[in-house]
């Protein structure tokens, strides 16, 4: 049975929710599941944006046959390539052998990348640049690259008609479509949690990129955002655009301070709990503290992203950083994040070395501020340490 759902008149949205599965991208946890949106545009030419997982296709291809009402498909536009949006091409390709691809040539060789064809289809592609635009009908789709957000393919369609934007992976979320399809239907501010850890571990490294997309947004009249996860956004476009602009700058959004630690036997905890009670008499709200060995590094990274300032309180294991610890800082640095405050708390029972350790990893990124005279704790904090916490604690707010 069909569920497709009307977005305007000759718009729909075609997506399944998987609700199945627990790690998106095999390392992201989506308690919540996962949408993989595809939309179908029923004008004088028919065209469908994107597919969806492979896991889904028998939803799929029922909602795309319900929506075609016996037409034929004549385009498929590819805005991104990654195989949750793009598994099922070579399906609708081998259903619909005449239609032609919309895709940028990048694209283009990914997807014989990604699948060999039985029949030639060089002669189905329909290569378009920045700016190129197809008329369907009483829609023209204009056509907008987009490298990096979130793989060097990716490029976003304009509808001038509907004043619709198809913005690939950018604006999605985490989490399955539980019916309510536009946000306006459901609280979208507690949902901005999971926009901000799908935008910075998916599209997080890629800042400058983001931010030319954004330019590019800019200057198109958007009244509705179709993303290819997540909700379709016609009421916080504004929200959300602010909220971009602040991720891809590496702006933090919330001036109060993160604490991540590693310990094992409680030491480095105790001493960073002391810490966080001083910050609070020093009237810091909303500080907040994750043991790293408990906690999956896409949610400390989201946190990372909202928080201006962060101590990383380590023990010393193997003669290095606690290895969970070490993931987390890896993480950090591959995602760029910038224009942090950054304290450090070491521990180590003899040969104490991670403080250094972590500030020379955490040395790559720009514009960090790195709190000076790390506090090295022997085993357990002593009372004597108790004025370094203190002086740390200022020296924070
Ligand atoms: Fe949802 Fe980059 O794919």
């Amino acid at each position: 049975m069909n569920n497709i759902r009307n977005l305007t008149d000759d718009l729909y949205y075609i997506g399944v929710s998987d609700r199945k599965i627990a790690l998106f991208e095999n390392v992201y946890p989506v308690k919540d599941g996962m949408s993989y949106n595809s939309y179908f545009l029923n004008d004088d030419k028919t065209v469908l944006f994107d597919t969806v997982d492979k896991s889904c296709s028998g939803q799929f291809f029922d909602n795309l046959d319900a929506v075609l009402n016996s037409r034929t498909l004549d385009y498929l536009v590819i805005n991104h390539l990654e195989p949750d949006h793009s598994a099922l091409i070579k399906d609708v390709i081998q259903k619909f052998p005449n239609l032609k691809i919309v895709c940028n040539q990048k694209a283009k060789q990914m997807l014989y990348q990604f699948f060999e064809f039985e029949n030639d289809i060089e002669d189905n592609f329909h290569i378009v640049k920045e700016g190129d635009s197809i008329v369907v009908g009483k829609h023209t789709l204009t056509f907008y690259m987009a490298p990096m957000v979130h793989w060097p393919e990716a490029m976003v369609t304009y509808d001038s008609f509907n004043k619709t934007l198809f913005s690939a992976d950018a604006f999605g979320s985490f989490g399955a479509i539980n019916g309510n399809i536009f946000d306006l239907e459901v609280d979208f501010i507690e949902r901005v949690s999971e926009y901000r850890r799908y935008y910075s571990n998916i599209v997080g490294k890629y800042g400058m990129q983001v931010n030319m997309l954004l330019n590019k947004a800019k200057n198109l009249d958007i009244k509705m955002i179709c993303p290819l996860h997540g909700l379709v956004i016609k009421d916080n476009i504004g929200l959300l655009l602010n909220k971009y602009e602040l991720w891809a700058n590496y702006t933090p959004e919330r001036d109060s301070v993160l604490i991540l630690y590693a310990s094992v036997y409680g030491g480095t905890q105790n001493a960073v709990e002391i810490l966080a009670g001083e910050l609070s008499k020093l009237g810091v709200k909303n500080i907040k503290m994750h043991d790293v060995s408990h906690i999956n590094s896409s949610f400390v990274i989201s946190d990372i992203f909202e928080y201006s300032k962060i101590v990383f309180a380590s023990t010393t294991y193997n003669n290095s950083i606690f290895v969970k610890m070490e993931n987390i800082i890896n993480d950090v640095i591959h995602h760029n994040i910038q224009n942090r405050k950054i304290a450090i708390i070491e521990n180590g029972s003899w040969a104490c070395c991670c403080g250094d350790l972590i500030r020379d990893s955490l040395s790559k990124l720009k514009n960090i501020t790195f709190i000076e005279g790390k506090i090295n704790i022997k085993s357990s904090l002593k009372k004597s340490q108790k004025e370094d916490i203190e002086n740390l604690a200022k020296e924070l707010v």
